[in-house]
């Protein structure tokens, strides 16, 4: 029986323990990855240290990957033949960290809708910080109702509010809404506006300056723009409220929050306000992976519309990285993706 090394959780609030493992086979619709780079991401620490999700012990956690095909199940397409580059969104937070399915190990069971095919001009390190961000990001649209089909122009003037820009979730937020067509404005640490920028955000405001708020409604009524949605990805429900229900139009805004609310946020009148979550339905959210990584982000990267963000920092340590690398990411990190490699 070949095996492998993975980094256990034993116990809620334990550090991770590099251990050997039996690699499993995948099912008819599951891959078999050799992985290359890992992703922090900070649901990492809060499965580790809270046991977030978690019913039980032995755990393998850890969502995001880039690596090589080792096998493919027999209901898999070609795309996924053993040896294609992918990055992967491994499913740990929907199988209760499992051990087969985190991405904390050196060969993870991928199912295929999770998967995406990296073009040859992406390294692993670049594709790997993409798919916790993708799916956050997705999973927020969805959430809030705004369409797959979303094509506005600049002249529709459909503004869409980013607050916290610079986060991982929010760099790609803001990628995603200007491909659908949205206007957007977006918050973030002044040393970031030039970047957020570059990744399609029309105007960026600075979140520190006490008169934030003021600043984005009157550029937005300067620009004659409406803003019916927005995305929170740095918890500011309070300063978004009050930004949507000066600048929405007819019927209520509706504002998608990534930290954690329970069960949603709060909804008044003009704002209401959904936390992001992929569907808890097993059917409907395979069919949303495999919408949001077969085909968009495949297409988007084959085309160069879409660029991994925000910058990638690699740690050092592979598997044996990853304790100190959580401790990094939940003291604060600004404008960085934290990346090991295997
Ligand atoms: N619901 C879900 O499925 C889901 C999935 C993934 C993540 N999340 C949550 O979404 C949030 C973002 O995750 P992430 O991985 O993208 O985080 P991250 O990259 O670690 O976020 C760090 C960034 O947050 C920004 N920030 C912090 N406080 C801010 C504020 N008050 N206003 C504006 N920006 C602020 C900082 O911006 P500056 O550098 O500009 O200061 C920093 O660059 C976390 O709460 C995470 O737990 C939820």
């Amino acid at each position: 029986m070949a095996t492998h090394l993975a980094a256990f959780v034993t116990g809620k609030g334990q550090p991770l323990e590099v251990q050997e493992k039996q690699t499993p086979k995948p099912g008819p619709d599951e891959l078999l990855l050799d992985v290359k780079a890992i992703a922090l991401n900070p649901i990492d620490w809060k499965m580790r240290d809270l046991g977030f999700f978690i019913t039980k012990y032995p755990v393998v956690v850890g969502s995001d990957i880039s690596g090589v095909v080792l096998e493919a199940g027999s209901n898999v397409s070609s795309t996924f033949k053993p040896g294609t580059r992918v990055a992967a969104f491994a499913p740990t937070v929907f199988v209760q960290g499992a051990p087969d399915y985190g991405a904390f190990q050196q060969r993870p069971i991928i199912p295929a809708q999770n998967a995406t095919p990296i073009p040859d001009y992406l390294s692993f390190n670049e594709a790997a910080i993409l798919p916790m961000a993708v799916a956050t990001t997705w999973s927020g649209w969805e959430t809030i109702g705004v369409s797959r089909n979303t094509s506005y122009s600049p002249s529709d003037k459909q503004g869409l509010l980013v607050w916290g820009a610079a986060s991982s979730v929010g760099s790609v937020v803001v990628q995603s809404a200007k491909l659908l067509g949205f206007t957007v404005y977006a918050t973030a640490s002044s040393k970031h506006h030039a970047y957020i920028k570059s990744l399609g955000a029309s105007k960026v405001f600075d979140y520190k300056d006490p008169g934030v708020e003021d600043a984005i409604i009157k550029a937005a009524k300067e620009d004659g723009l409406t803003f019916q949605y927005g995305y929170d990805a740095a918890g500011a429900i309070p300063s978004c409220h009050t930004i949507l229900k000066a600048l929405k139009g007819s019927g209520p805004a509706h504002l998608a929050s990534a930290p954690r609310l329970s069960p949603d946020g709060p909804t008044t009148d003009d704002v209401e306000t959904k936390f992001v979550a992929a569907s808890p339905d097993d059917k409907v959210r395979h069919e949303q992976f495999s919408f949001w990584f077969n085909t968009w982000l495949k297409e988007r990267l084959e085309k160069r519309e879409i660029v991994p963000s925000p910058k990638i920092q690699v740690l050092e340590g592979g598997l044996h990285g990853i304790n100190k690398g959580l401790e990094i990411l939940k003291a604060g990190v600004s404008g960085i993706k934290l990346v090991l490699e295997l």
